[in-house]
C-alpha cells in the first residue's frame, strides 16, 4: 500500500494552480446521461473519484473519452443503448455514484442503483434523494442492497421542499427534474457553488433553471438538449487547503485560478486568525503569518464554513496562541484525524461534535493513518510543520480528490515523496 513521506519545516513559496472541482465534475458527469448531444468538459480534475465515475458511465454504455493531459472529457451518446444499472462495485468506493439515479430514471424510466452504504465519516443515508424522486412520481423499492426505481410514464414536475439540506439530493433532483414533464420548484435546497456550476451546465444544455432565492430553484423540464461546452469551476476545498498550508509555513505562496467570491467565509475566518494575505479576484498571496489567533468555528452548508475544510483548519489551530473550538454540524463522525494529530503532539480534546484545540503546539513527525479524503490532507499539512519525518499510510483516500498534490507541493519546495 502506498504511503506519503513528508519532511517537515521547509518553507513553502511559489505558485500553486488550483485544479477543477471534483465535487462539481461528478454531478455534471451524472447529468451527461440525460443527453444524446455532444458534451465537452474542460478543466476536469483527473482524480480517482472522477475516473471511477467515468468507468461507471462507460460500464453503463456511455461513449466517454478522457484526455488526462488536457484535463478534458468528451461524451457523445447518440443512439447509445444504456444498461441502467449502477453496481455496488462502483458506488461503494464513490458515494456520488448514487447521483446517476436521477438521470437514469428521467431518461429511461427505470434504474437499479446500489445503495452506497455508510462511510468513515458517518452513516450517510440517501433518504432525501429518494424523497425527492418519489415527489417527481417515481416508485421506489429497496431490495438486496439496491434501489429499484421506476417511472414508467416518465417523471412529472412537482413542488418539493427538502426536509433538510443535502448537496447530493439537491443535485439528483435538479438533474431528474431537467427531463421531467412540466415545472419543478425546489425549496430548502443546498446552494453550494458546485450546484450553481451544475445548473449553469444544464442551462447551456437547454434546460431552463432559475435560482429564485438562496435556497429556491425553478426548473422547466426539457425534451431536446443542445450540444454543450463547459468549464468546471475551481476546487474551493483544494484552494482552502493550500491557503492553510501557506498560513502554516508559507513565505510568499500564490494560490491562483480561483474566484475569491466563493471563498468569502474562509477568508473572513483566516483573516480573523491573523493570516497575512493579499486577496485578488482570481488569486491570493499568502504571506508569512507570525501570530495566529484562536477562533471558534462551526461547519455548515454553504455559505457557512465547509465541513470539507474542517480537518485542515484544525491543523492551523494547533499553531494559534490559545484555545480554538470547532463544532462539526454536518457529519456525525468527522473527527477521526484527531487521534492521529494527537500522536503527533497536538493538544486536542473532543466531546460529541465539539473539538477544543490548545495551541501553540509544536508537532512531531510520526507514522500516521489516513481515514478519509480530507483527514488525509490534514495529516500532510501537519507533516509540513512537524519536526522530522511524517509517514502517512492509506494515501489512496487522498488520491480520490486531490490532483497532483505532491507535484504541486514539491513545486513550492516541500519535501514530500511517495513510497511504493
Ligand atoms: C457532498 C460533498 C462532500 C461534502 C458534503 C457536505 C460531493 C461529491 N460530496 O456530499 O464532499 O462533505 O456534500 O458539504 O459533492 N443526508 C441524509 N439523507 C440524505 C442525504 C444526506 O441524512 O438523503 C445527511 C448526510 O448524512 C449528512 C448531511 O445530510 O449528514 C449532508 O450531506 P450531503 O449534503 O448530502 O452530502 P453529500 O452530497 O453526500
Amino acid at each position: 500500500m502506498q504511503k506519503l513521506k513528508v519532511k517537515g519545516k521547509n518553507i513553502l513559496s511559489g505558485e500553486i494552480k488550483i485544479s477543477g472541482s471534483k465535487n462539481a465534475t461528478l454531478p455534471i458527469l451524472a447529468a451527461s446521461i440525460l443527453s444524446e448531444k455532444k458534451i465537452d468538459l474542460k478543466r476536469v480534475p483527473i482524480v480517482k473519484d472522477v475516473v471511477t465515475m467515468c468507468r461507471l458511465l462507460k460500464y453503463m454504455g456511455s461513449n466517454i473519452k478522457i484526455n488526462s493531459q488536457k484535463k478534458c472529457i468528451s461524451i457523445h451518446n447518440k443512439n447509445k443503448k444504456f444498461k441502467n444499472i449502477a453496481p455496488y462495485a462502483f458506488v461503494k468506493t464513490m458515494r456520488a455514484g448514487v447521483i446517476v439515479l436521477g438521470s437514469l430514471l428521467a431518461r429511461f424510466g427505470k434504474a437499479k442503483v446500489s445503495l452506497p452504504g455508510g462511510c468513515a465519516i458517518g452513516t450517510r443515508p440517501v433518504d432525501i434523494h429518494l424523497f425527492g424522486l418519489k415527489k417527481l412520481g417515481a416508485k421506489i423499492k429497496i431490495k438486496n442492497g439496491y434501489i429499484f426505481a421506476e417511472a414508467t410514464h416518465g417523471l412529472t414536475g412537482a413542488e418539493i421542499k427538502f426536509p433538510s439540506i443535502s448537496v447530493g439530493a439537491t443535485e439528483n433532483i435538479i438533474i431528474a427534474a431537467s427531463l421531467a414533464k412540466g415545472i419543478t420548484y425546489l425549496k430548502n435546497c443546498a446552494c453550494e457553488p458546485e450546484i450553481k456550476n451544475l445548473t449553469d451546465f444544464l442551462n447551456k444544455m437547454g434546460v431552463k433553471i432559475s435560482w429564485l432565492g438562496k435556497r429556491k430553484i425553478k426548473i422547466v423540464g426539457c425534451k431536446k438538449f443542445k450540444q454543450v461546452n463547459h468549464e468546471i469551476m475551481f476546487d474551493r476545498i483544494e484552494a482552502g487547503t493550500f491557503i492553510i498550508a501557506g498560513a502554516l509555513i508559507g513565505k510568499k505562496l500564490k494560490i491562483s485560478g480561483i474566484q475569491k467570491n466563493f471563498l468569502n467565509t474562509e477568508i473572513k475566518i483566516l483573516k480573523k486568525m491573523g493570516v497575512n494575505m493579499k486577496i485578488n479576484k482570481d488569486h491570493i498571496n499568502v504571506l508569512y503569518s507570525s501570530k495566529i489567533k484562536p477562533v471558534k468555528i462551526k461547519t455548515e452548508p454553504y455559505p457557512g464554513f465547509p465541513t470539507d475544510l474542517q480537518a485542515q483548519m484544525m491543523v492551523l489551530m494547533t499553531k494559534a496562541r490559545g484555545k480554538s473550538q470547532i463544532k462539526e454540524n454536518i457529519f456525525e463522525n468527522r473527527f477521526m484525524h484527531v487521534p492521529e494529530l494527537r500522536r503527533m503532539g497536538a493538544k486536542i480534546n473532543t466531546s460529541g461534535n465539539l473539538s477544543y484545540i490548545n495551541g501553540p503546539q509544536n508537532l512531531n513527525g510520526a507514522e500516521v493513518m489516513a481515514t478519509d479524503l480530507r483527514a488525509s490532507v490534514s495529516l500532510v499539512l501537519a507533516g509540513l510543520i512537524a519536526n522530522n519525518e511524517t509517514v502517512i499510510n492509506r494515501v489512496y483516500h487522498l488520491d480520490r480528490g486531490y490532483e497532483d498534490l505532491e507535484k504541486k507541493l514539491k513545486h513550492c519546495r516541500a519535501k514530500i515523496s511517495r513510497i511504493f
